[in-house]
């Protein structure tokens, strides 16, 4: 185990599409996700894409209440896809542990279906709402290269994380989203 060093914005490893994952079960993998967690979990963050540990590959991890295996809160995704299945976007605001220090407010599709891979190899198919569907589309990006602030539709609202209490909180947000980093 061990806590990884964390990619940020500029790092050429974050602008590159990730490679696919030939084998989610090899041990290899095993152990980078292993150390994902840790990271993660020392961070305190939320969700987090292995090119932010500057492993090229389409995994990534997230924090989703009862969404994990057996009902944990931790779901492992490997080779994600994301299905739009909601017309409109919904402003939140949002942080990443590769862009410390600031907040973007982004908007997101409010509803989406996910497939992947479990490490198990064992197919992952899901449909998000709220916060939970925000993480998976920002972490997702993370794999094609795109980090949130490409993402805002106004950068008058990318914002020091400082300074988030002079910001008014925007329509439908939920109370989660702009609270940690992904
Ligand atoms: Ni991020």
């Amino acid at each position: 185990m061990a806590i990884l060093k964390i990619a940020r914005m500029g790092h050429p490893v974050l602008a590159r599409t990730a490679e696919p994952v030939a084998d989610p079960a090899s041990p290899g993998l095993a152990a980078l996700i292993e150390d994902m967690v840790e990271t993660l979990a020392d961070i305190g963050g939320r969700g987090l894409a292995a090119p932010q540990v500057h492993v090229p590959l389409r995994l990534v991890i997230f924090l989703a209440p009862g969404e994990g295996a057996d009902g944990s809160d931790l779901v492992t995704l490997i080779n994600p896809e994301i299905t739009p299945l909601a017309k409109g976007t919904v402003d939140g605001w949002e942080g990443c542990l590769s862009v410390p220090g600031l907040r973007g407010l982004v908007p997101r599709w409010t509803r989406i279906r996910y497939r992947g891979l479990s490490p198990a190899g064992l197919p992952i198919d899901r449909i998000a709402e709220g916060f939970h569907a925000r993480v998976v589309q920002h972490e997702c990006d993370h794999l094609d290269g795109v980090l949130y602030p490409r993402r805002m539709t106004d950068l008058g609202k990318l914002v020091f994380e400082s300074e988030m209490r002079w910001q008014p909180a925007p329509p439908d947000d939920d109370d989660e989203s702009g609270e940690e980093m992904t």
